[in-house]
């Protein structure tokens, strides 16, 4: 797969997330609690490989970068108040929205704008990127670094 298909496919996972994530009920804590981690896993990884991979791949092609990465940082502010709400809190729900609206208009820009632009990079340059930023994927989700990372992100975003 190219790199903008790979980081299509992975858009899908993450708004599916959250669109399931925004659809819990209360009376579904532990489903909100497991819907969440994953969230957090999948958008650590995400970001992370467009941040080491395909945003420094493309600097050349696309004047959005600086953009990009303000959203980044954005939607990880808004994922820091998700993590910090509780699962039973009435505002769960509305934060879990505004994260998904933000992450929305984010993928949007990046399938519709960025990805285009990057298509200047020629179709092997595209494929050569979309299979490193599958096997970092893959190393990511398997990496106990990036496990205990999660793990001490989510009790630091608790505890604060
Ligand atoms: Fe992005
Ligand atoms: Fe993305």
């Amino acid at each position: 797969m190219k790199a903008d298909e790979v980081l299509t496919a992975h858009h899908d996972v993450l708004r599916g997330l959250l669109r399931d994530l925004a659809e819990t009920t209360a009376d579904e804590l532990e489903r909100r609690e497991q819907l969440r981690d994953r969230l957090l896993r999948e958008l650590e990884i995400h970001t992370q490989i467009e941040d080491e991979l395909f945003y420094p791949a493309v600097v050349d092609v696309s004047p959005l970068l600086s953009l990009a990465h303000a959203e980044h940082r954005q939607i990880d502010d808004q994922l820091a108040t998700v993590m910090r709400t509780a699962p039973d809190d009435p505002e769960f729900v509305v934060e879990v929205r505004m994260l998904e609206k933000t992450l929305r208009h984010h993928t949007m820009e990046e399938e519709q704008r960025m990805f285009p632009q990057s298509h200047a990079l020629g179709a092997e340059r595209l494929e050569e990127l979309g299979r490193q930023l599958e096997d970092r994927q893959r190393e990511l989700t398997r990496s106990g670094g990036m496990r205990l990372m999660i793990r001490l992100k989510r009790a630091v975003l608790r505890l604060v």
